[in-house]
């Protein structure tokens, strides 16, 4: 009964997703729309005739009744191939909305807009306000509200785990607040103006009232049939599962659970409250609930078009499925390949992810104070620790001073990252300042501490910006903590580590130099051999004093501001 049902769900999703989207844009129009009423139901007038050329022209309304009829079905479906209704809130609450709306907007689109298809009747915005304010006044703002929250919790859960969304989701927060905020108060004020335009009464005809009533009375019978067909068919597939028999699904680490054929992977998870990860609450968008199927892979059918692409995406191994995708009919065993270990689970095993892991655009810090064995070995160790917290306590504060946060500290020398609040090329410039910071705080320490150093302190910093993957690591003995990975840092270590042969106390990329759209004096372009890219990467080396210098400044408006020189550094 379900094989064929279940093979649906790839296209499905992007049915249910394309559908959604159109009903969100028609949704925003029609809210910005409202919204107008601010300045005049006049206003809203002018700008509704420009929204019924699209929405009222066949295209429109294909794509926008088509939707309202294919979103709902599919998304029943959908709710049909669960086999628990153990599940985050979040997706209670979409659940709950999704069948509410329907309820409230039947009467809506029947009263407007096949009314006025029926009938002829006025669907200006003056005479549907007259209809409407105030009796119905609280109905039609409490439908838009529903509308709109589904909407933005159904597109937030989409594109949460896209790299980009991290970037755009306060703008989104705000526009999502914003846009129904406008829509009801545009609506109470063009509500009042409507009721005091004087306008004959609106008249219907006793043919009117009771096509009205008829086409309200079958939406919703069809609607609520559709519900009760769903609900039929879940109850008759439980049962026969039930006659089946049920199978073992070993979890590593967590024992075997016994269950009847049916639910997905993840539904088990969730039934028998298994931590697991899934981002994206098992759209195959995100790979964060992926399993490795130890025994029993042979016997699940193979991935369908968008489990294959995700596990294309990640390339991954031989045997690792996502346990969204997959509905074990036979015995197996599985290991949860991540998260496994986290803590935070709710009641249904859901992990609550993180958002602050995922990939960022940064610059990465690396220093080191050169020569530290030489001067560890002629030091005595409570003067060597008393010189390092001093040390530290000038680089923090430097690092700090302009937005950087130190992520590592390892004996001589630290990393610290800049740009988790600001954008890239803010974030280069603050770590050039904070570096050049850093350098007058060492010569100041040496001044300090000038007879009781046997040589002078120098440090080597690195500057790289690029992508990096932030994140967390946790676990009993160390607790939780931040970490910044991936290729941008290893470049910066390079570039610390290029100090020493350019003879400059700061080394940053060509590519974060320019990122910064600054310019800076007293600095020496080299090319360098790093590991991992094929060609040498172009660098500057910097003085003691990075600034920004007015006449380069000129000079690379008008095309004088190219290095004339370039030192070219033999690969290592
Ligand atoms: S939960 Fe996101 S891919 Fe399975």
């Amino acid at each position: 009964m379900s094989s064929g049902f279940d093979q649906m769900s790839s296209w499905s999703r992007d049915v249910r997703f394309v559908s959604g989207c159109i009903l969100m844009v028609f949704a925003t129009t029609h809210f910005l729309n409202h919204a107008l009423g601010i300045f005049g139901v006049a206003t809203m007038e002018a700008v509704q005739d420009w929204r019924y050329w699209f929405w009222h022209s066949w295209i429109g309304t294909v794509a926008l009744y088509g939707s309202l009829i294919v979103h709902p079905v599919f998304a029943l479906l959908r709710v049909a191939q669960r086999r628990t209704f153990r599940m985050p809130a979040r997706e209670v609450v979409q659940i709950v909305l999704g069948v509410a709306i329907p309820v409230l907007l039947i009467d809506h689109i029947v009263g407007t807009r096949v009314q006025g298809s029926l009938f002829g009747q006025d669907e200006s915005y003056h005479a549907v306000l007259r209809r409407l304010w105030p009796g119905l006044a609280l109905s039609q703002s409490l439908l838009l509200l529903l509308v709109w929250t589904h909407g933005v919790i159904g597109l937030h859960f989409t594109f949460r785990a896209r790299e980009t969304y991290a970037r755009w989701r306060d703008p989104f927060l705000l526009v999502a607040i914003l846009i129904p905020l406008l829509a009801i108060i545009g609506f109470s004020v063009a509500g009042r103006e409507a009721q005091m335009m004087a306008l004959p009464p609106e008249l219907y005809t006793a043919q009117q009232v009771d096509m009205f009533n008829l086409n309200v009375t079958w939406a919703k019978r069809a609607f609520f049939g559709l519900i009760g067909g769903f609900a039929g068919f879940v109850v008759l597939r439980e049962l026969r599962a039930r006659a089946l028999g049920a199978i073992a699904v070993r979890f590593v680490g967590h024992g075997v659970r016994r269950v009847i054929p049916g639910p997905t992977l993840l539904e088990i998870f969730r039934r028998f409250g298994i931590p697991h990860a899934a981002l994206c609450g098992g759209r195959a968008r995100c790979a964060t609930c992926r399993v490795l199927v130890l025994d029993g892979a042979d016997d699940l059918p193979p991935p369908g078009p968008n489990e294959a692409r995700l596990l294309r995406r990640i390339s991954a191994g031989d045997h690792v499925r996502l346990a969204c995708q997959i509905r074990p009919k036979r015995d197996l065993q599985v290991q949860i390949l991540l998260a496994a270990k986290q803590r935070g689970a709710g009641p249904s095993g859901a992990i609550d992810p993180d958002d602050r892991i995922g990939k960022k655009g940064l610059t990465v810090m690396v220093a080191d104070l050169r020569a530290f064995t030489a001067l560890s070995e002629r030091q005595l160790p409570h003067e060597l620790m008393n010189l390092l917290n001093r040390f530290y306590d000038e680089m923090s504060q430097a690092i700090a001073a302009h937005g950087g946060r130190i992520e590592a500290i390892y004996g001589d020398g630290l990393m610290a990252v800049f740009g988790l609040e600001t954008t890239p090329a803010r974030a280069g410039a603050a770590a050039i300042a904070a570096g050049g910071d850093m350098v007058r705080a060492v010569e100041a320490l040496n001044r300090e501490y000038t007879n009781a150093l046997p040589l002078p302190l120098r440090i080597g910093i690195g500057i790289h910006g690029g992508q990096a993957i932030v994140g967390a690591v946790e676990n009993e003995s160390m607790g939780r903590r931040e970490i910044t990975v991936g290729e941008t840092v290893m470049i910066a270590s390079q570039l610390e580590a290029a100090t020493r042969r350019l003879l400059s106390d700061i080394v940053v990329s060509a590519e974060t130099v320019s990122a910064t759209g600054r310019s800076y004096r007293d600095t020496v372009p080299h090319k360098i051999a790093v590991k991992g890219r094929d060609k040498p990467m172009q660098v500057y080396g910097f003085g003691s004093t990075p600034a920004g210098d007015p006449r380069a400044d000129e000079a690379r408006d008008d095309g004088r501001g190219a290095p004339t020189a370039v030192v070219e550094e033999k690969p290592v």
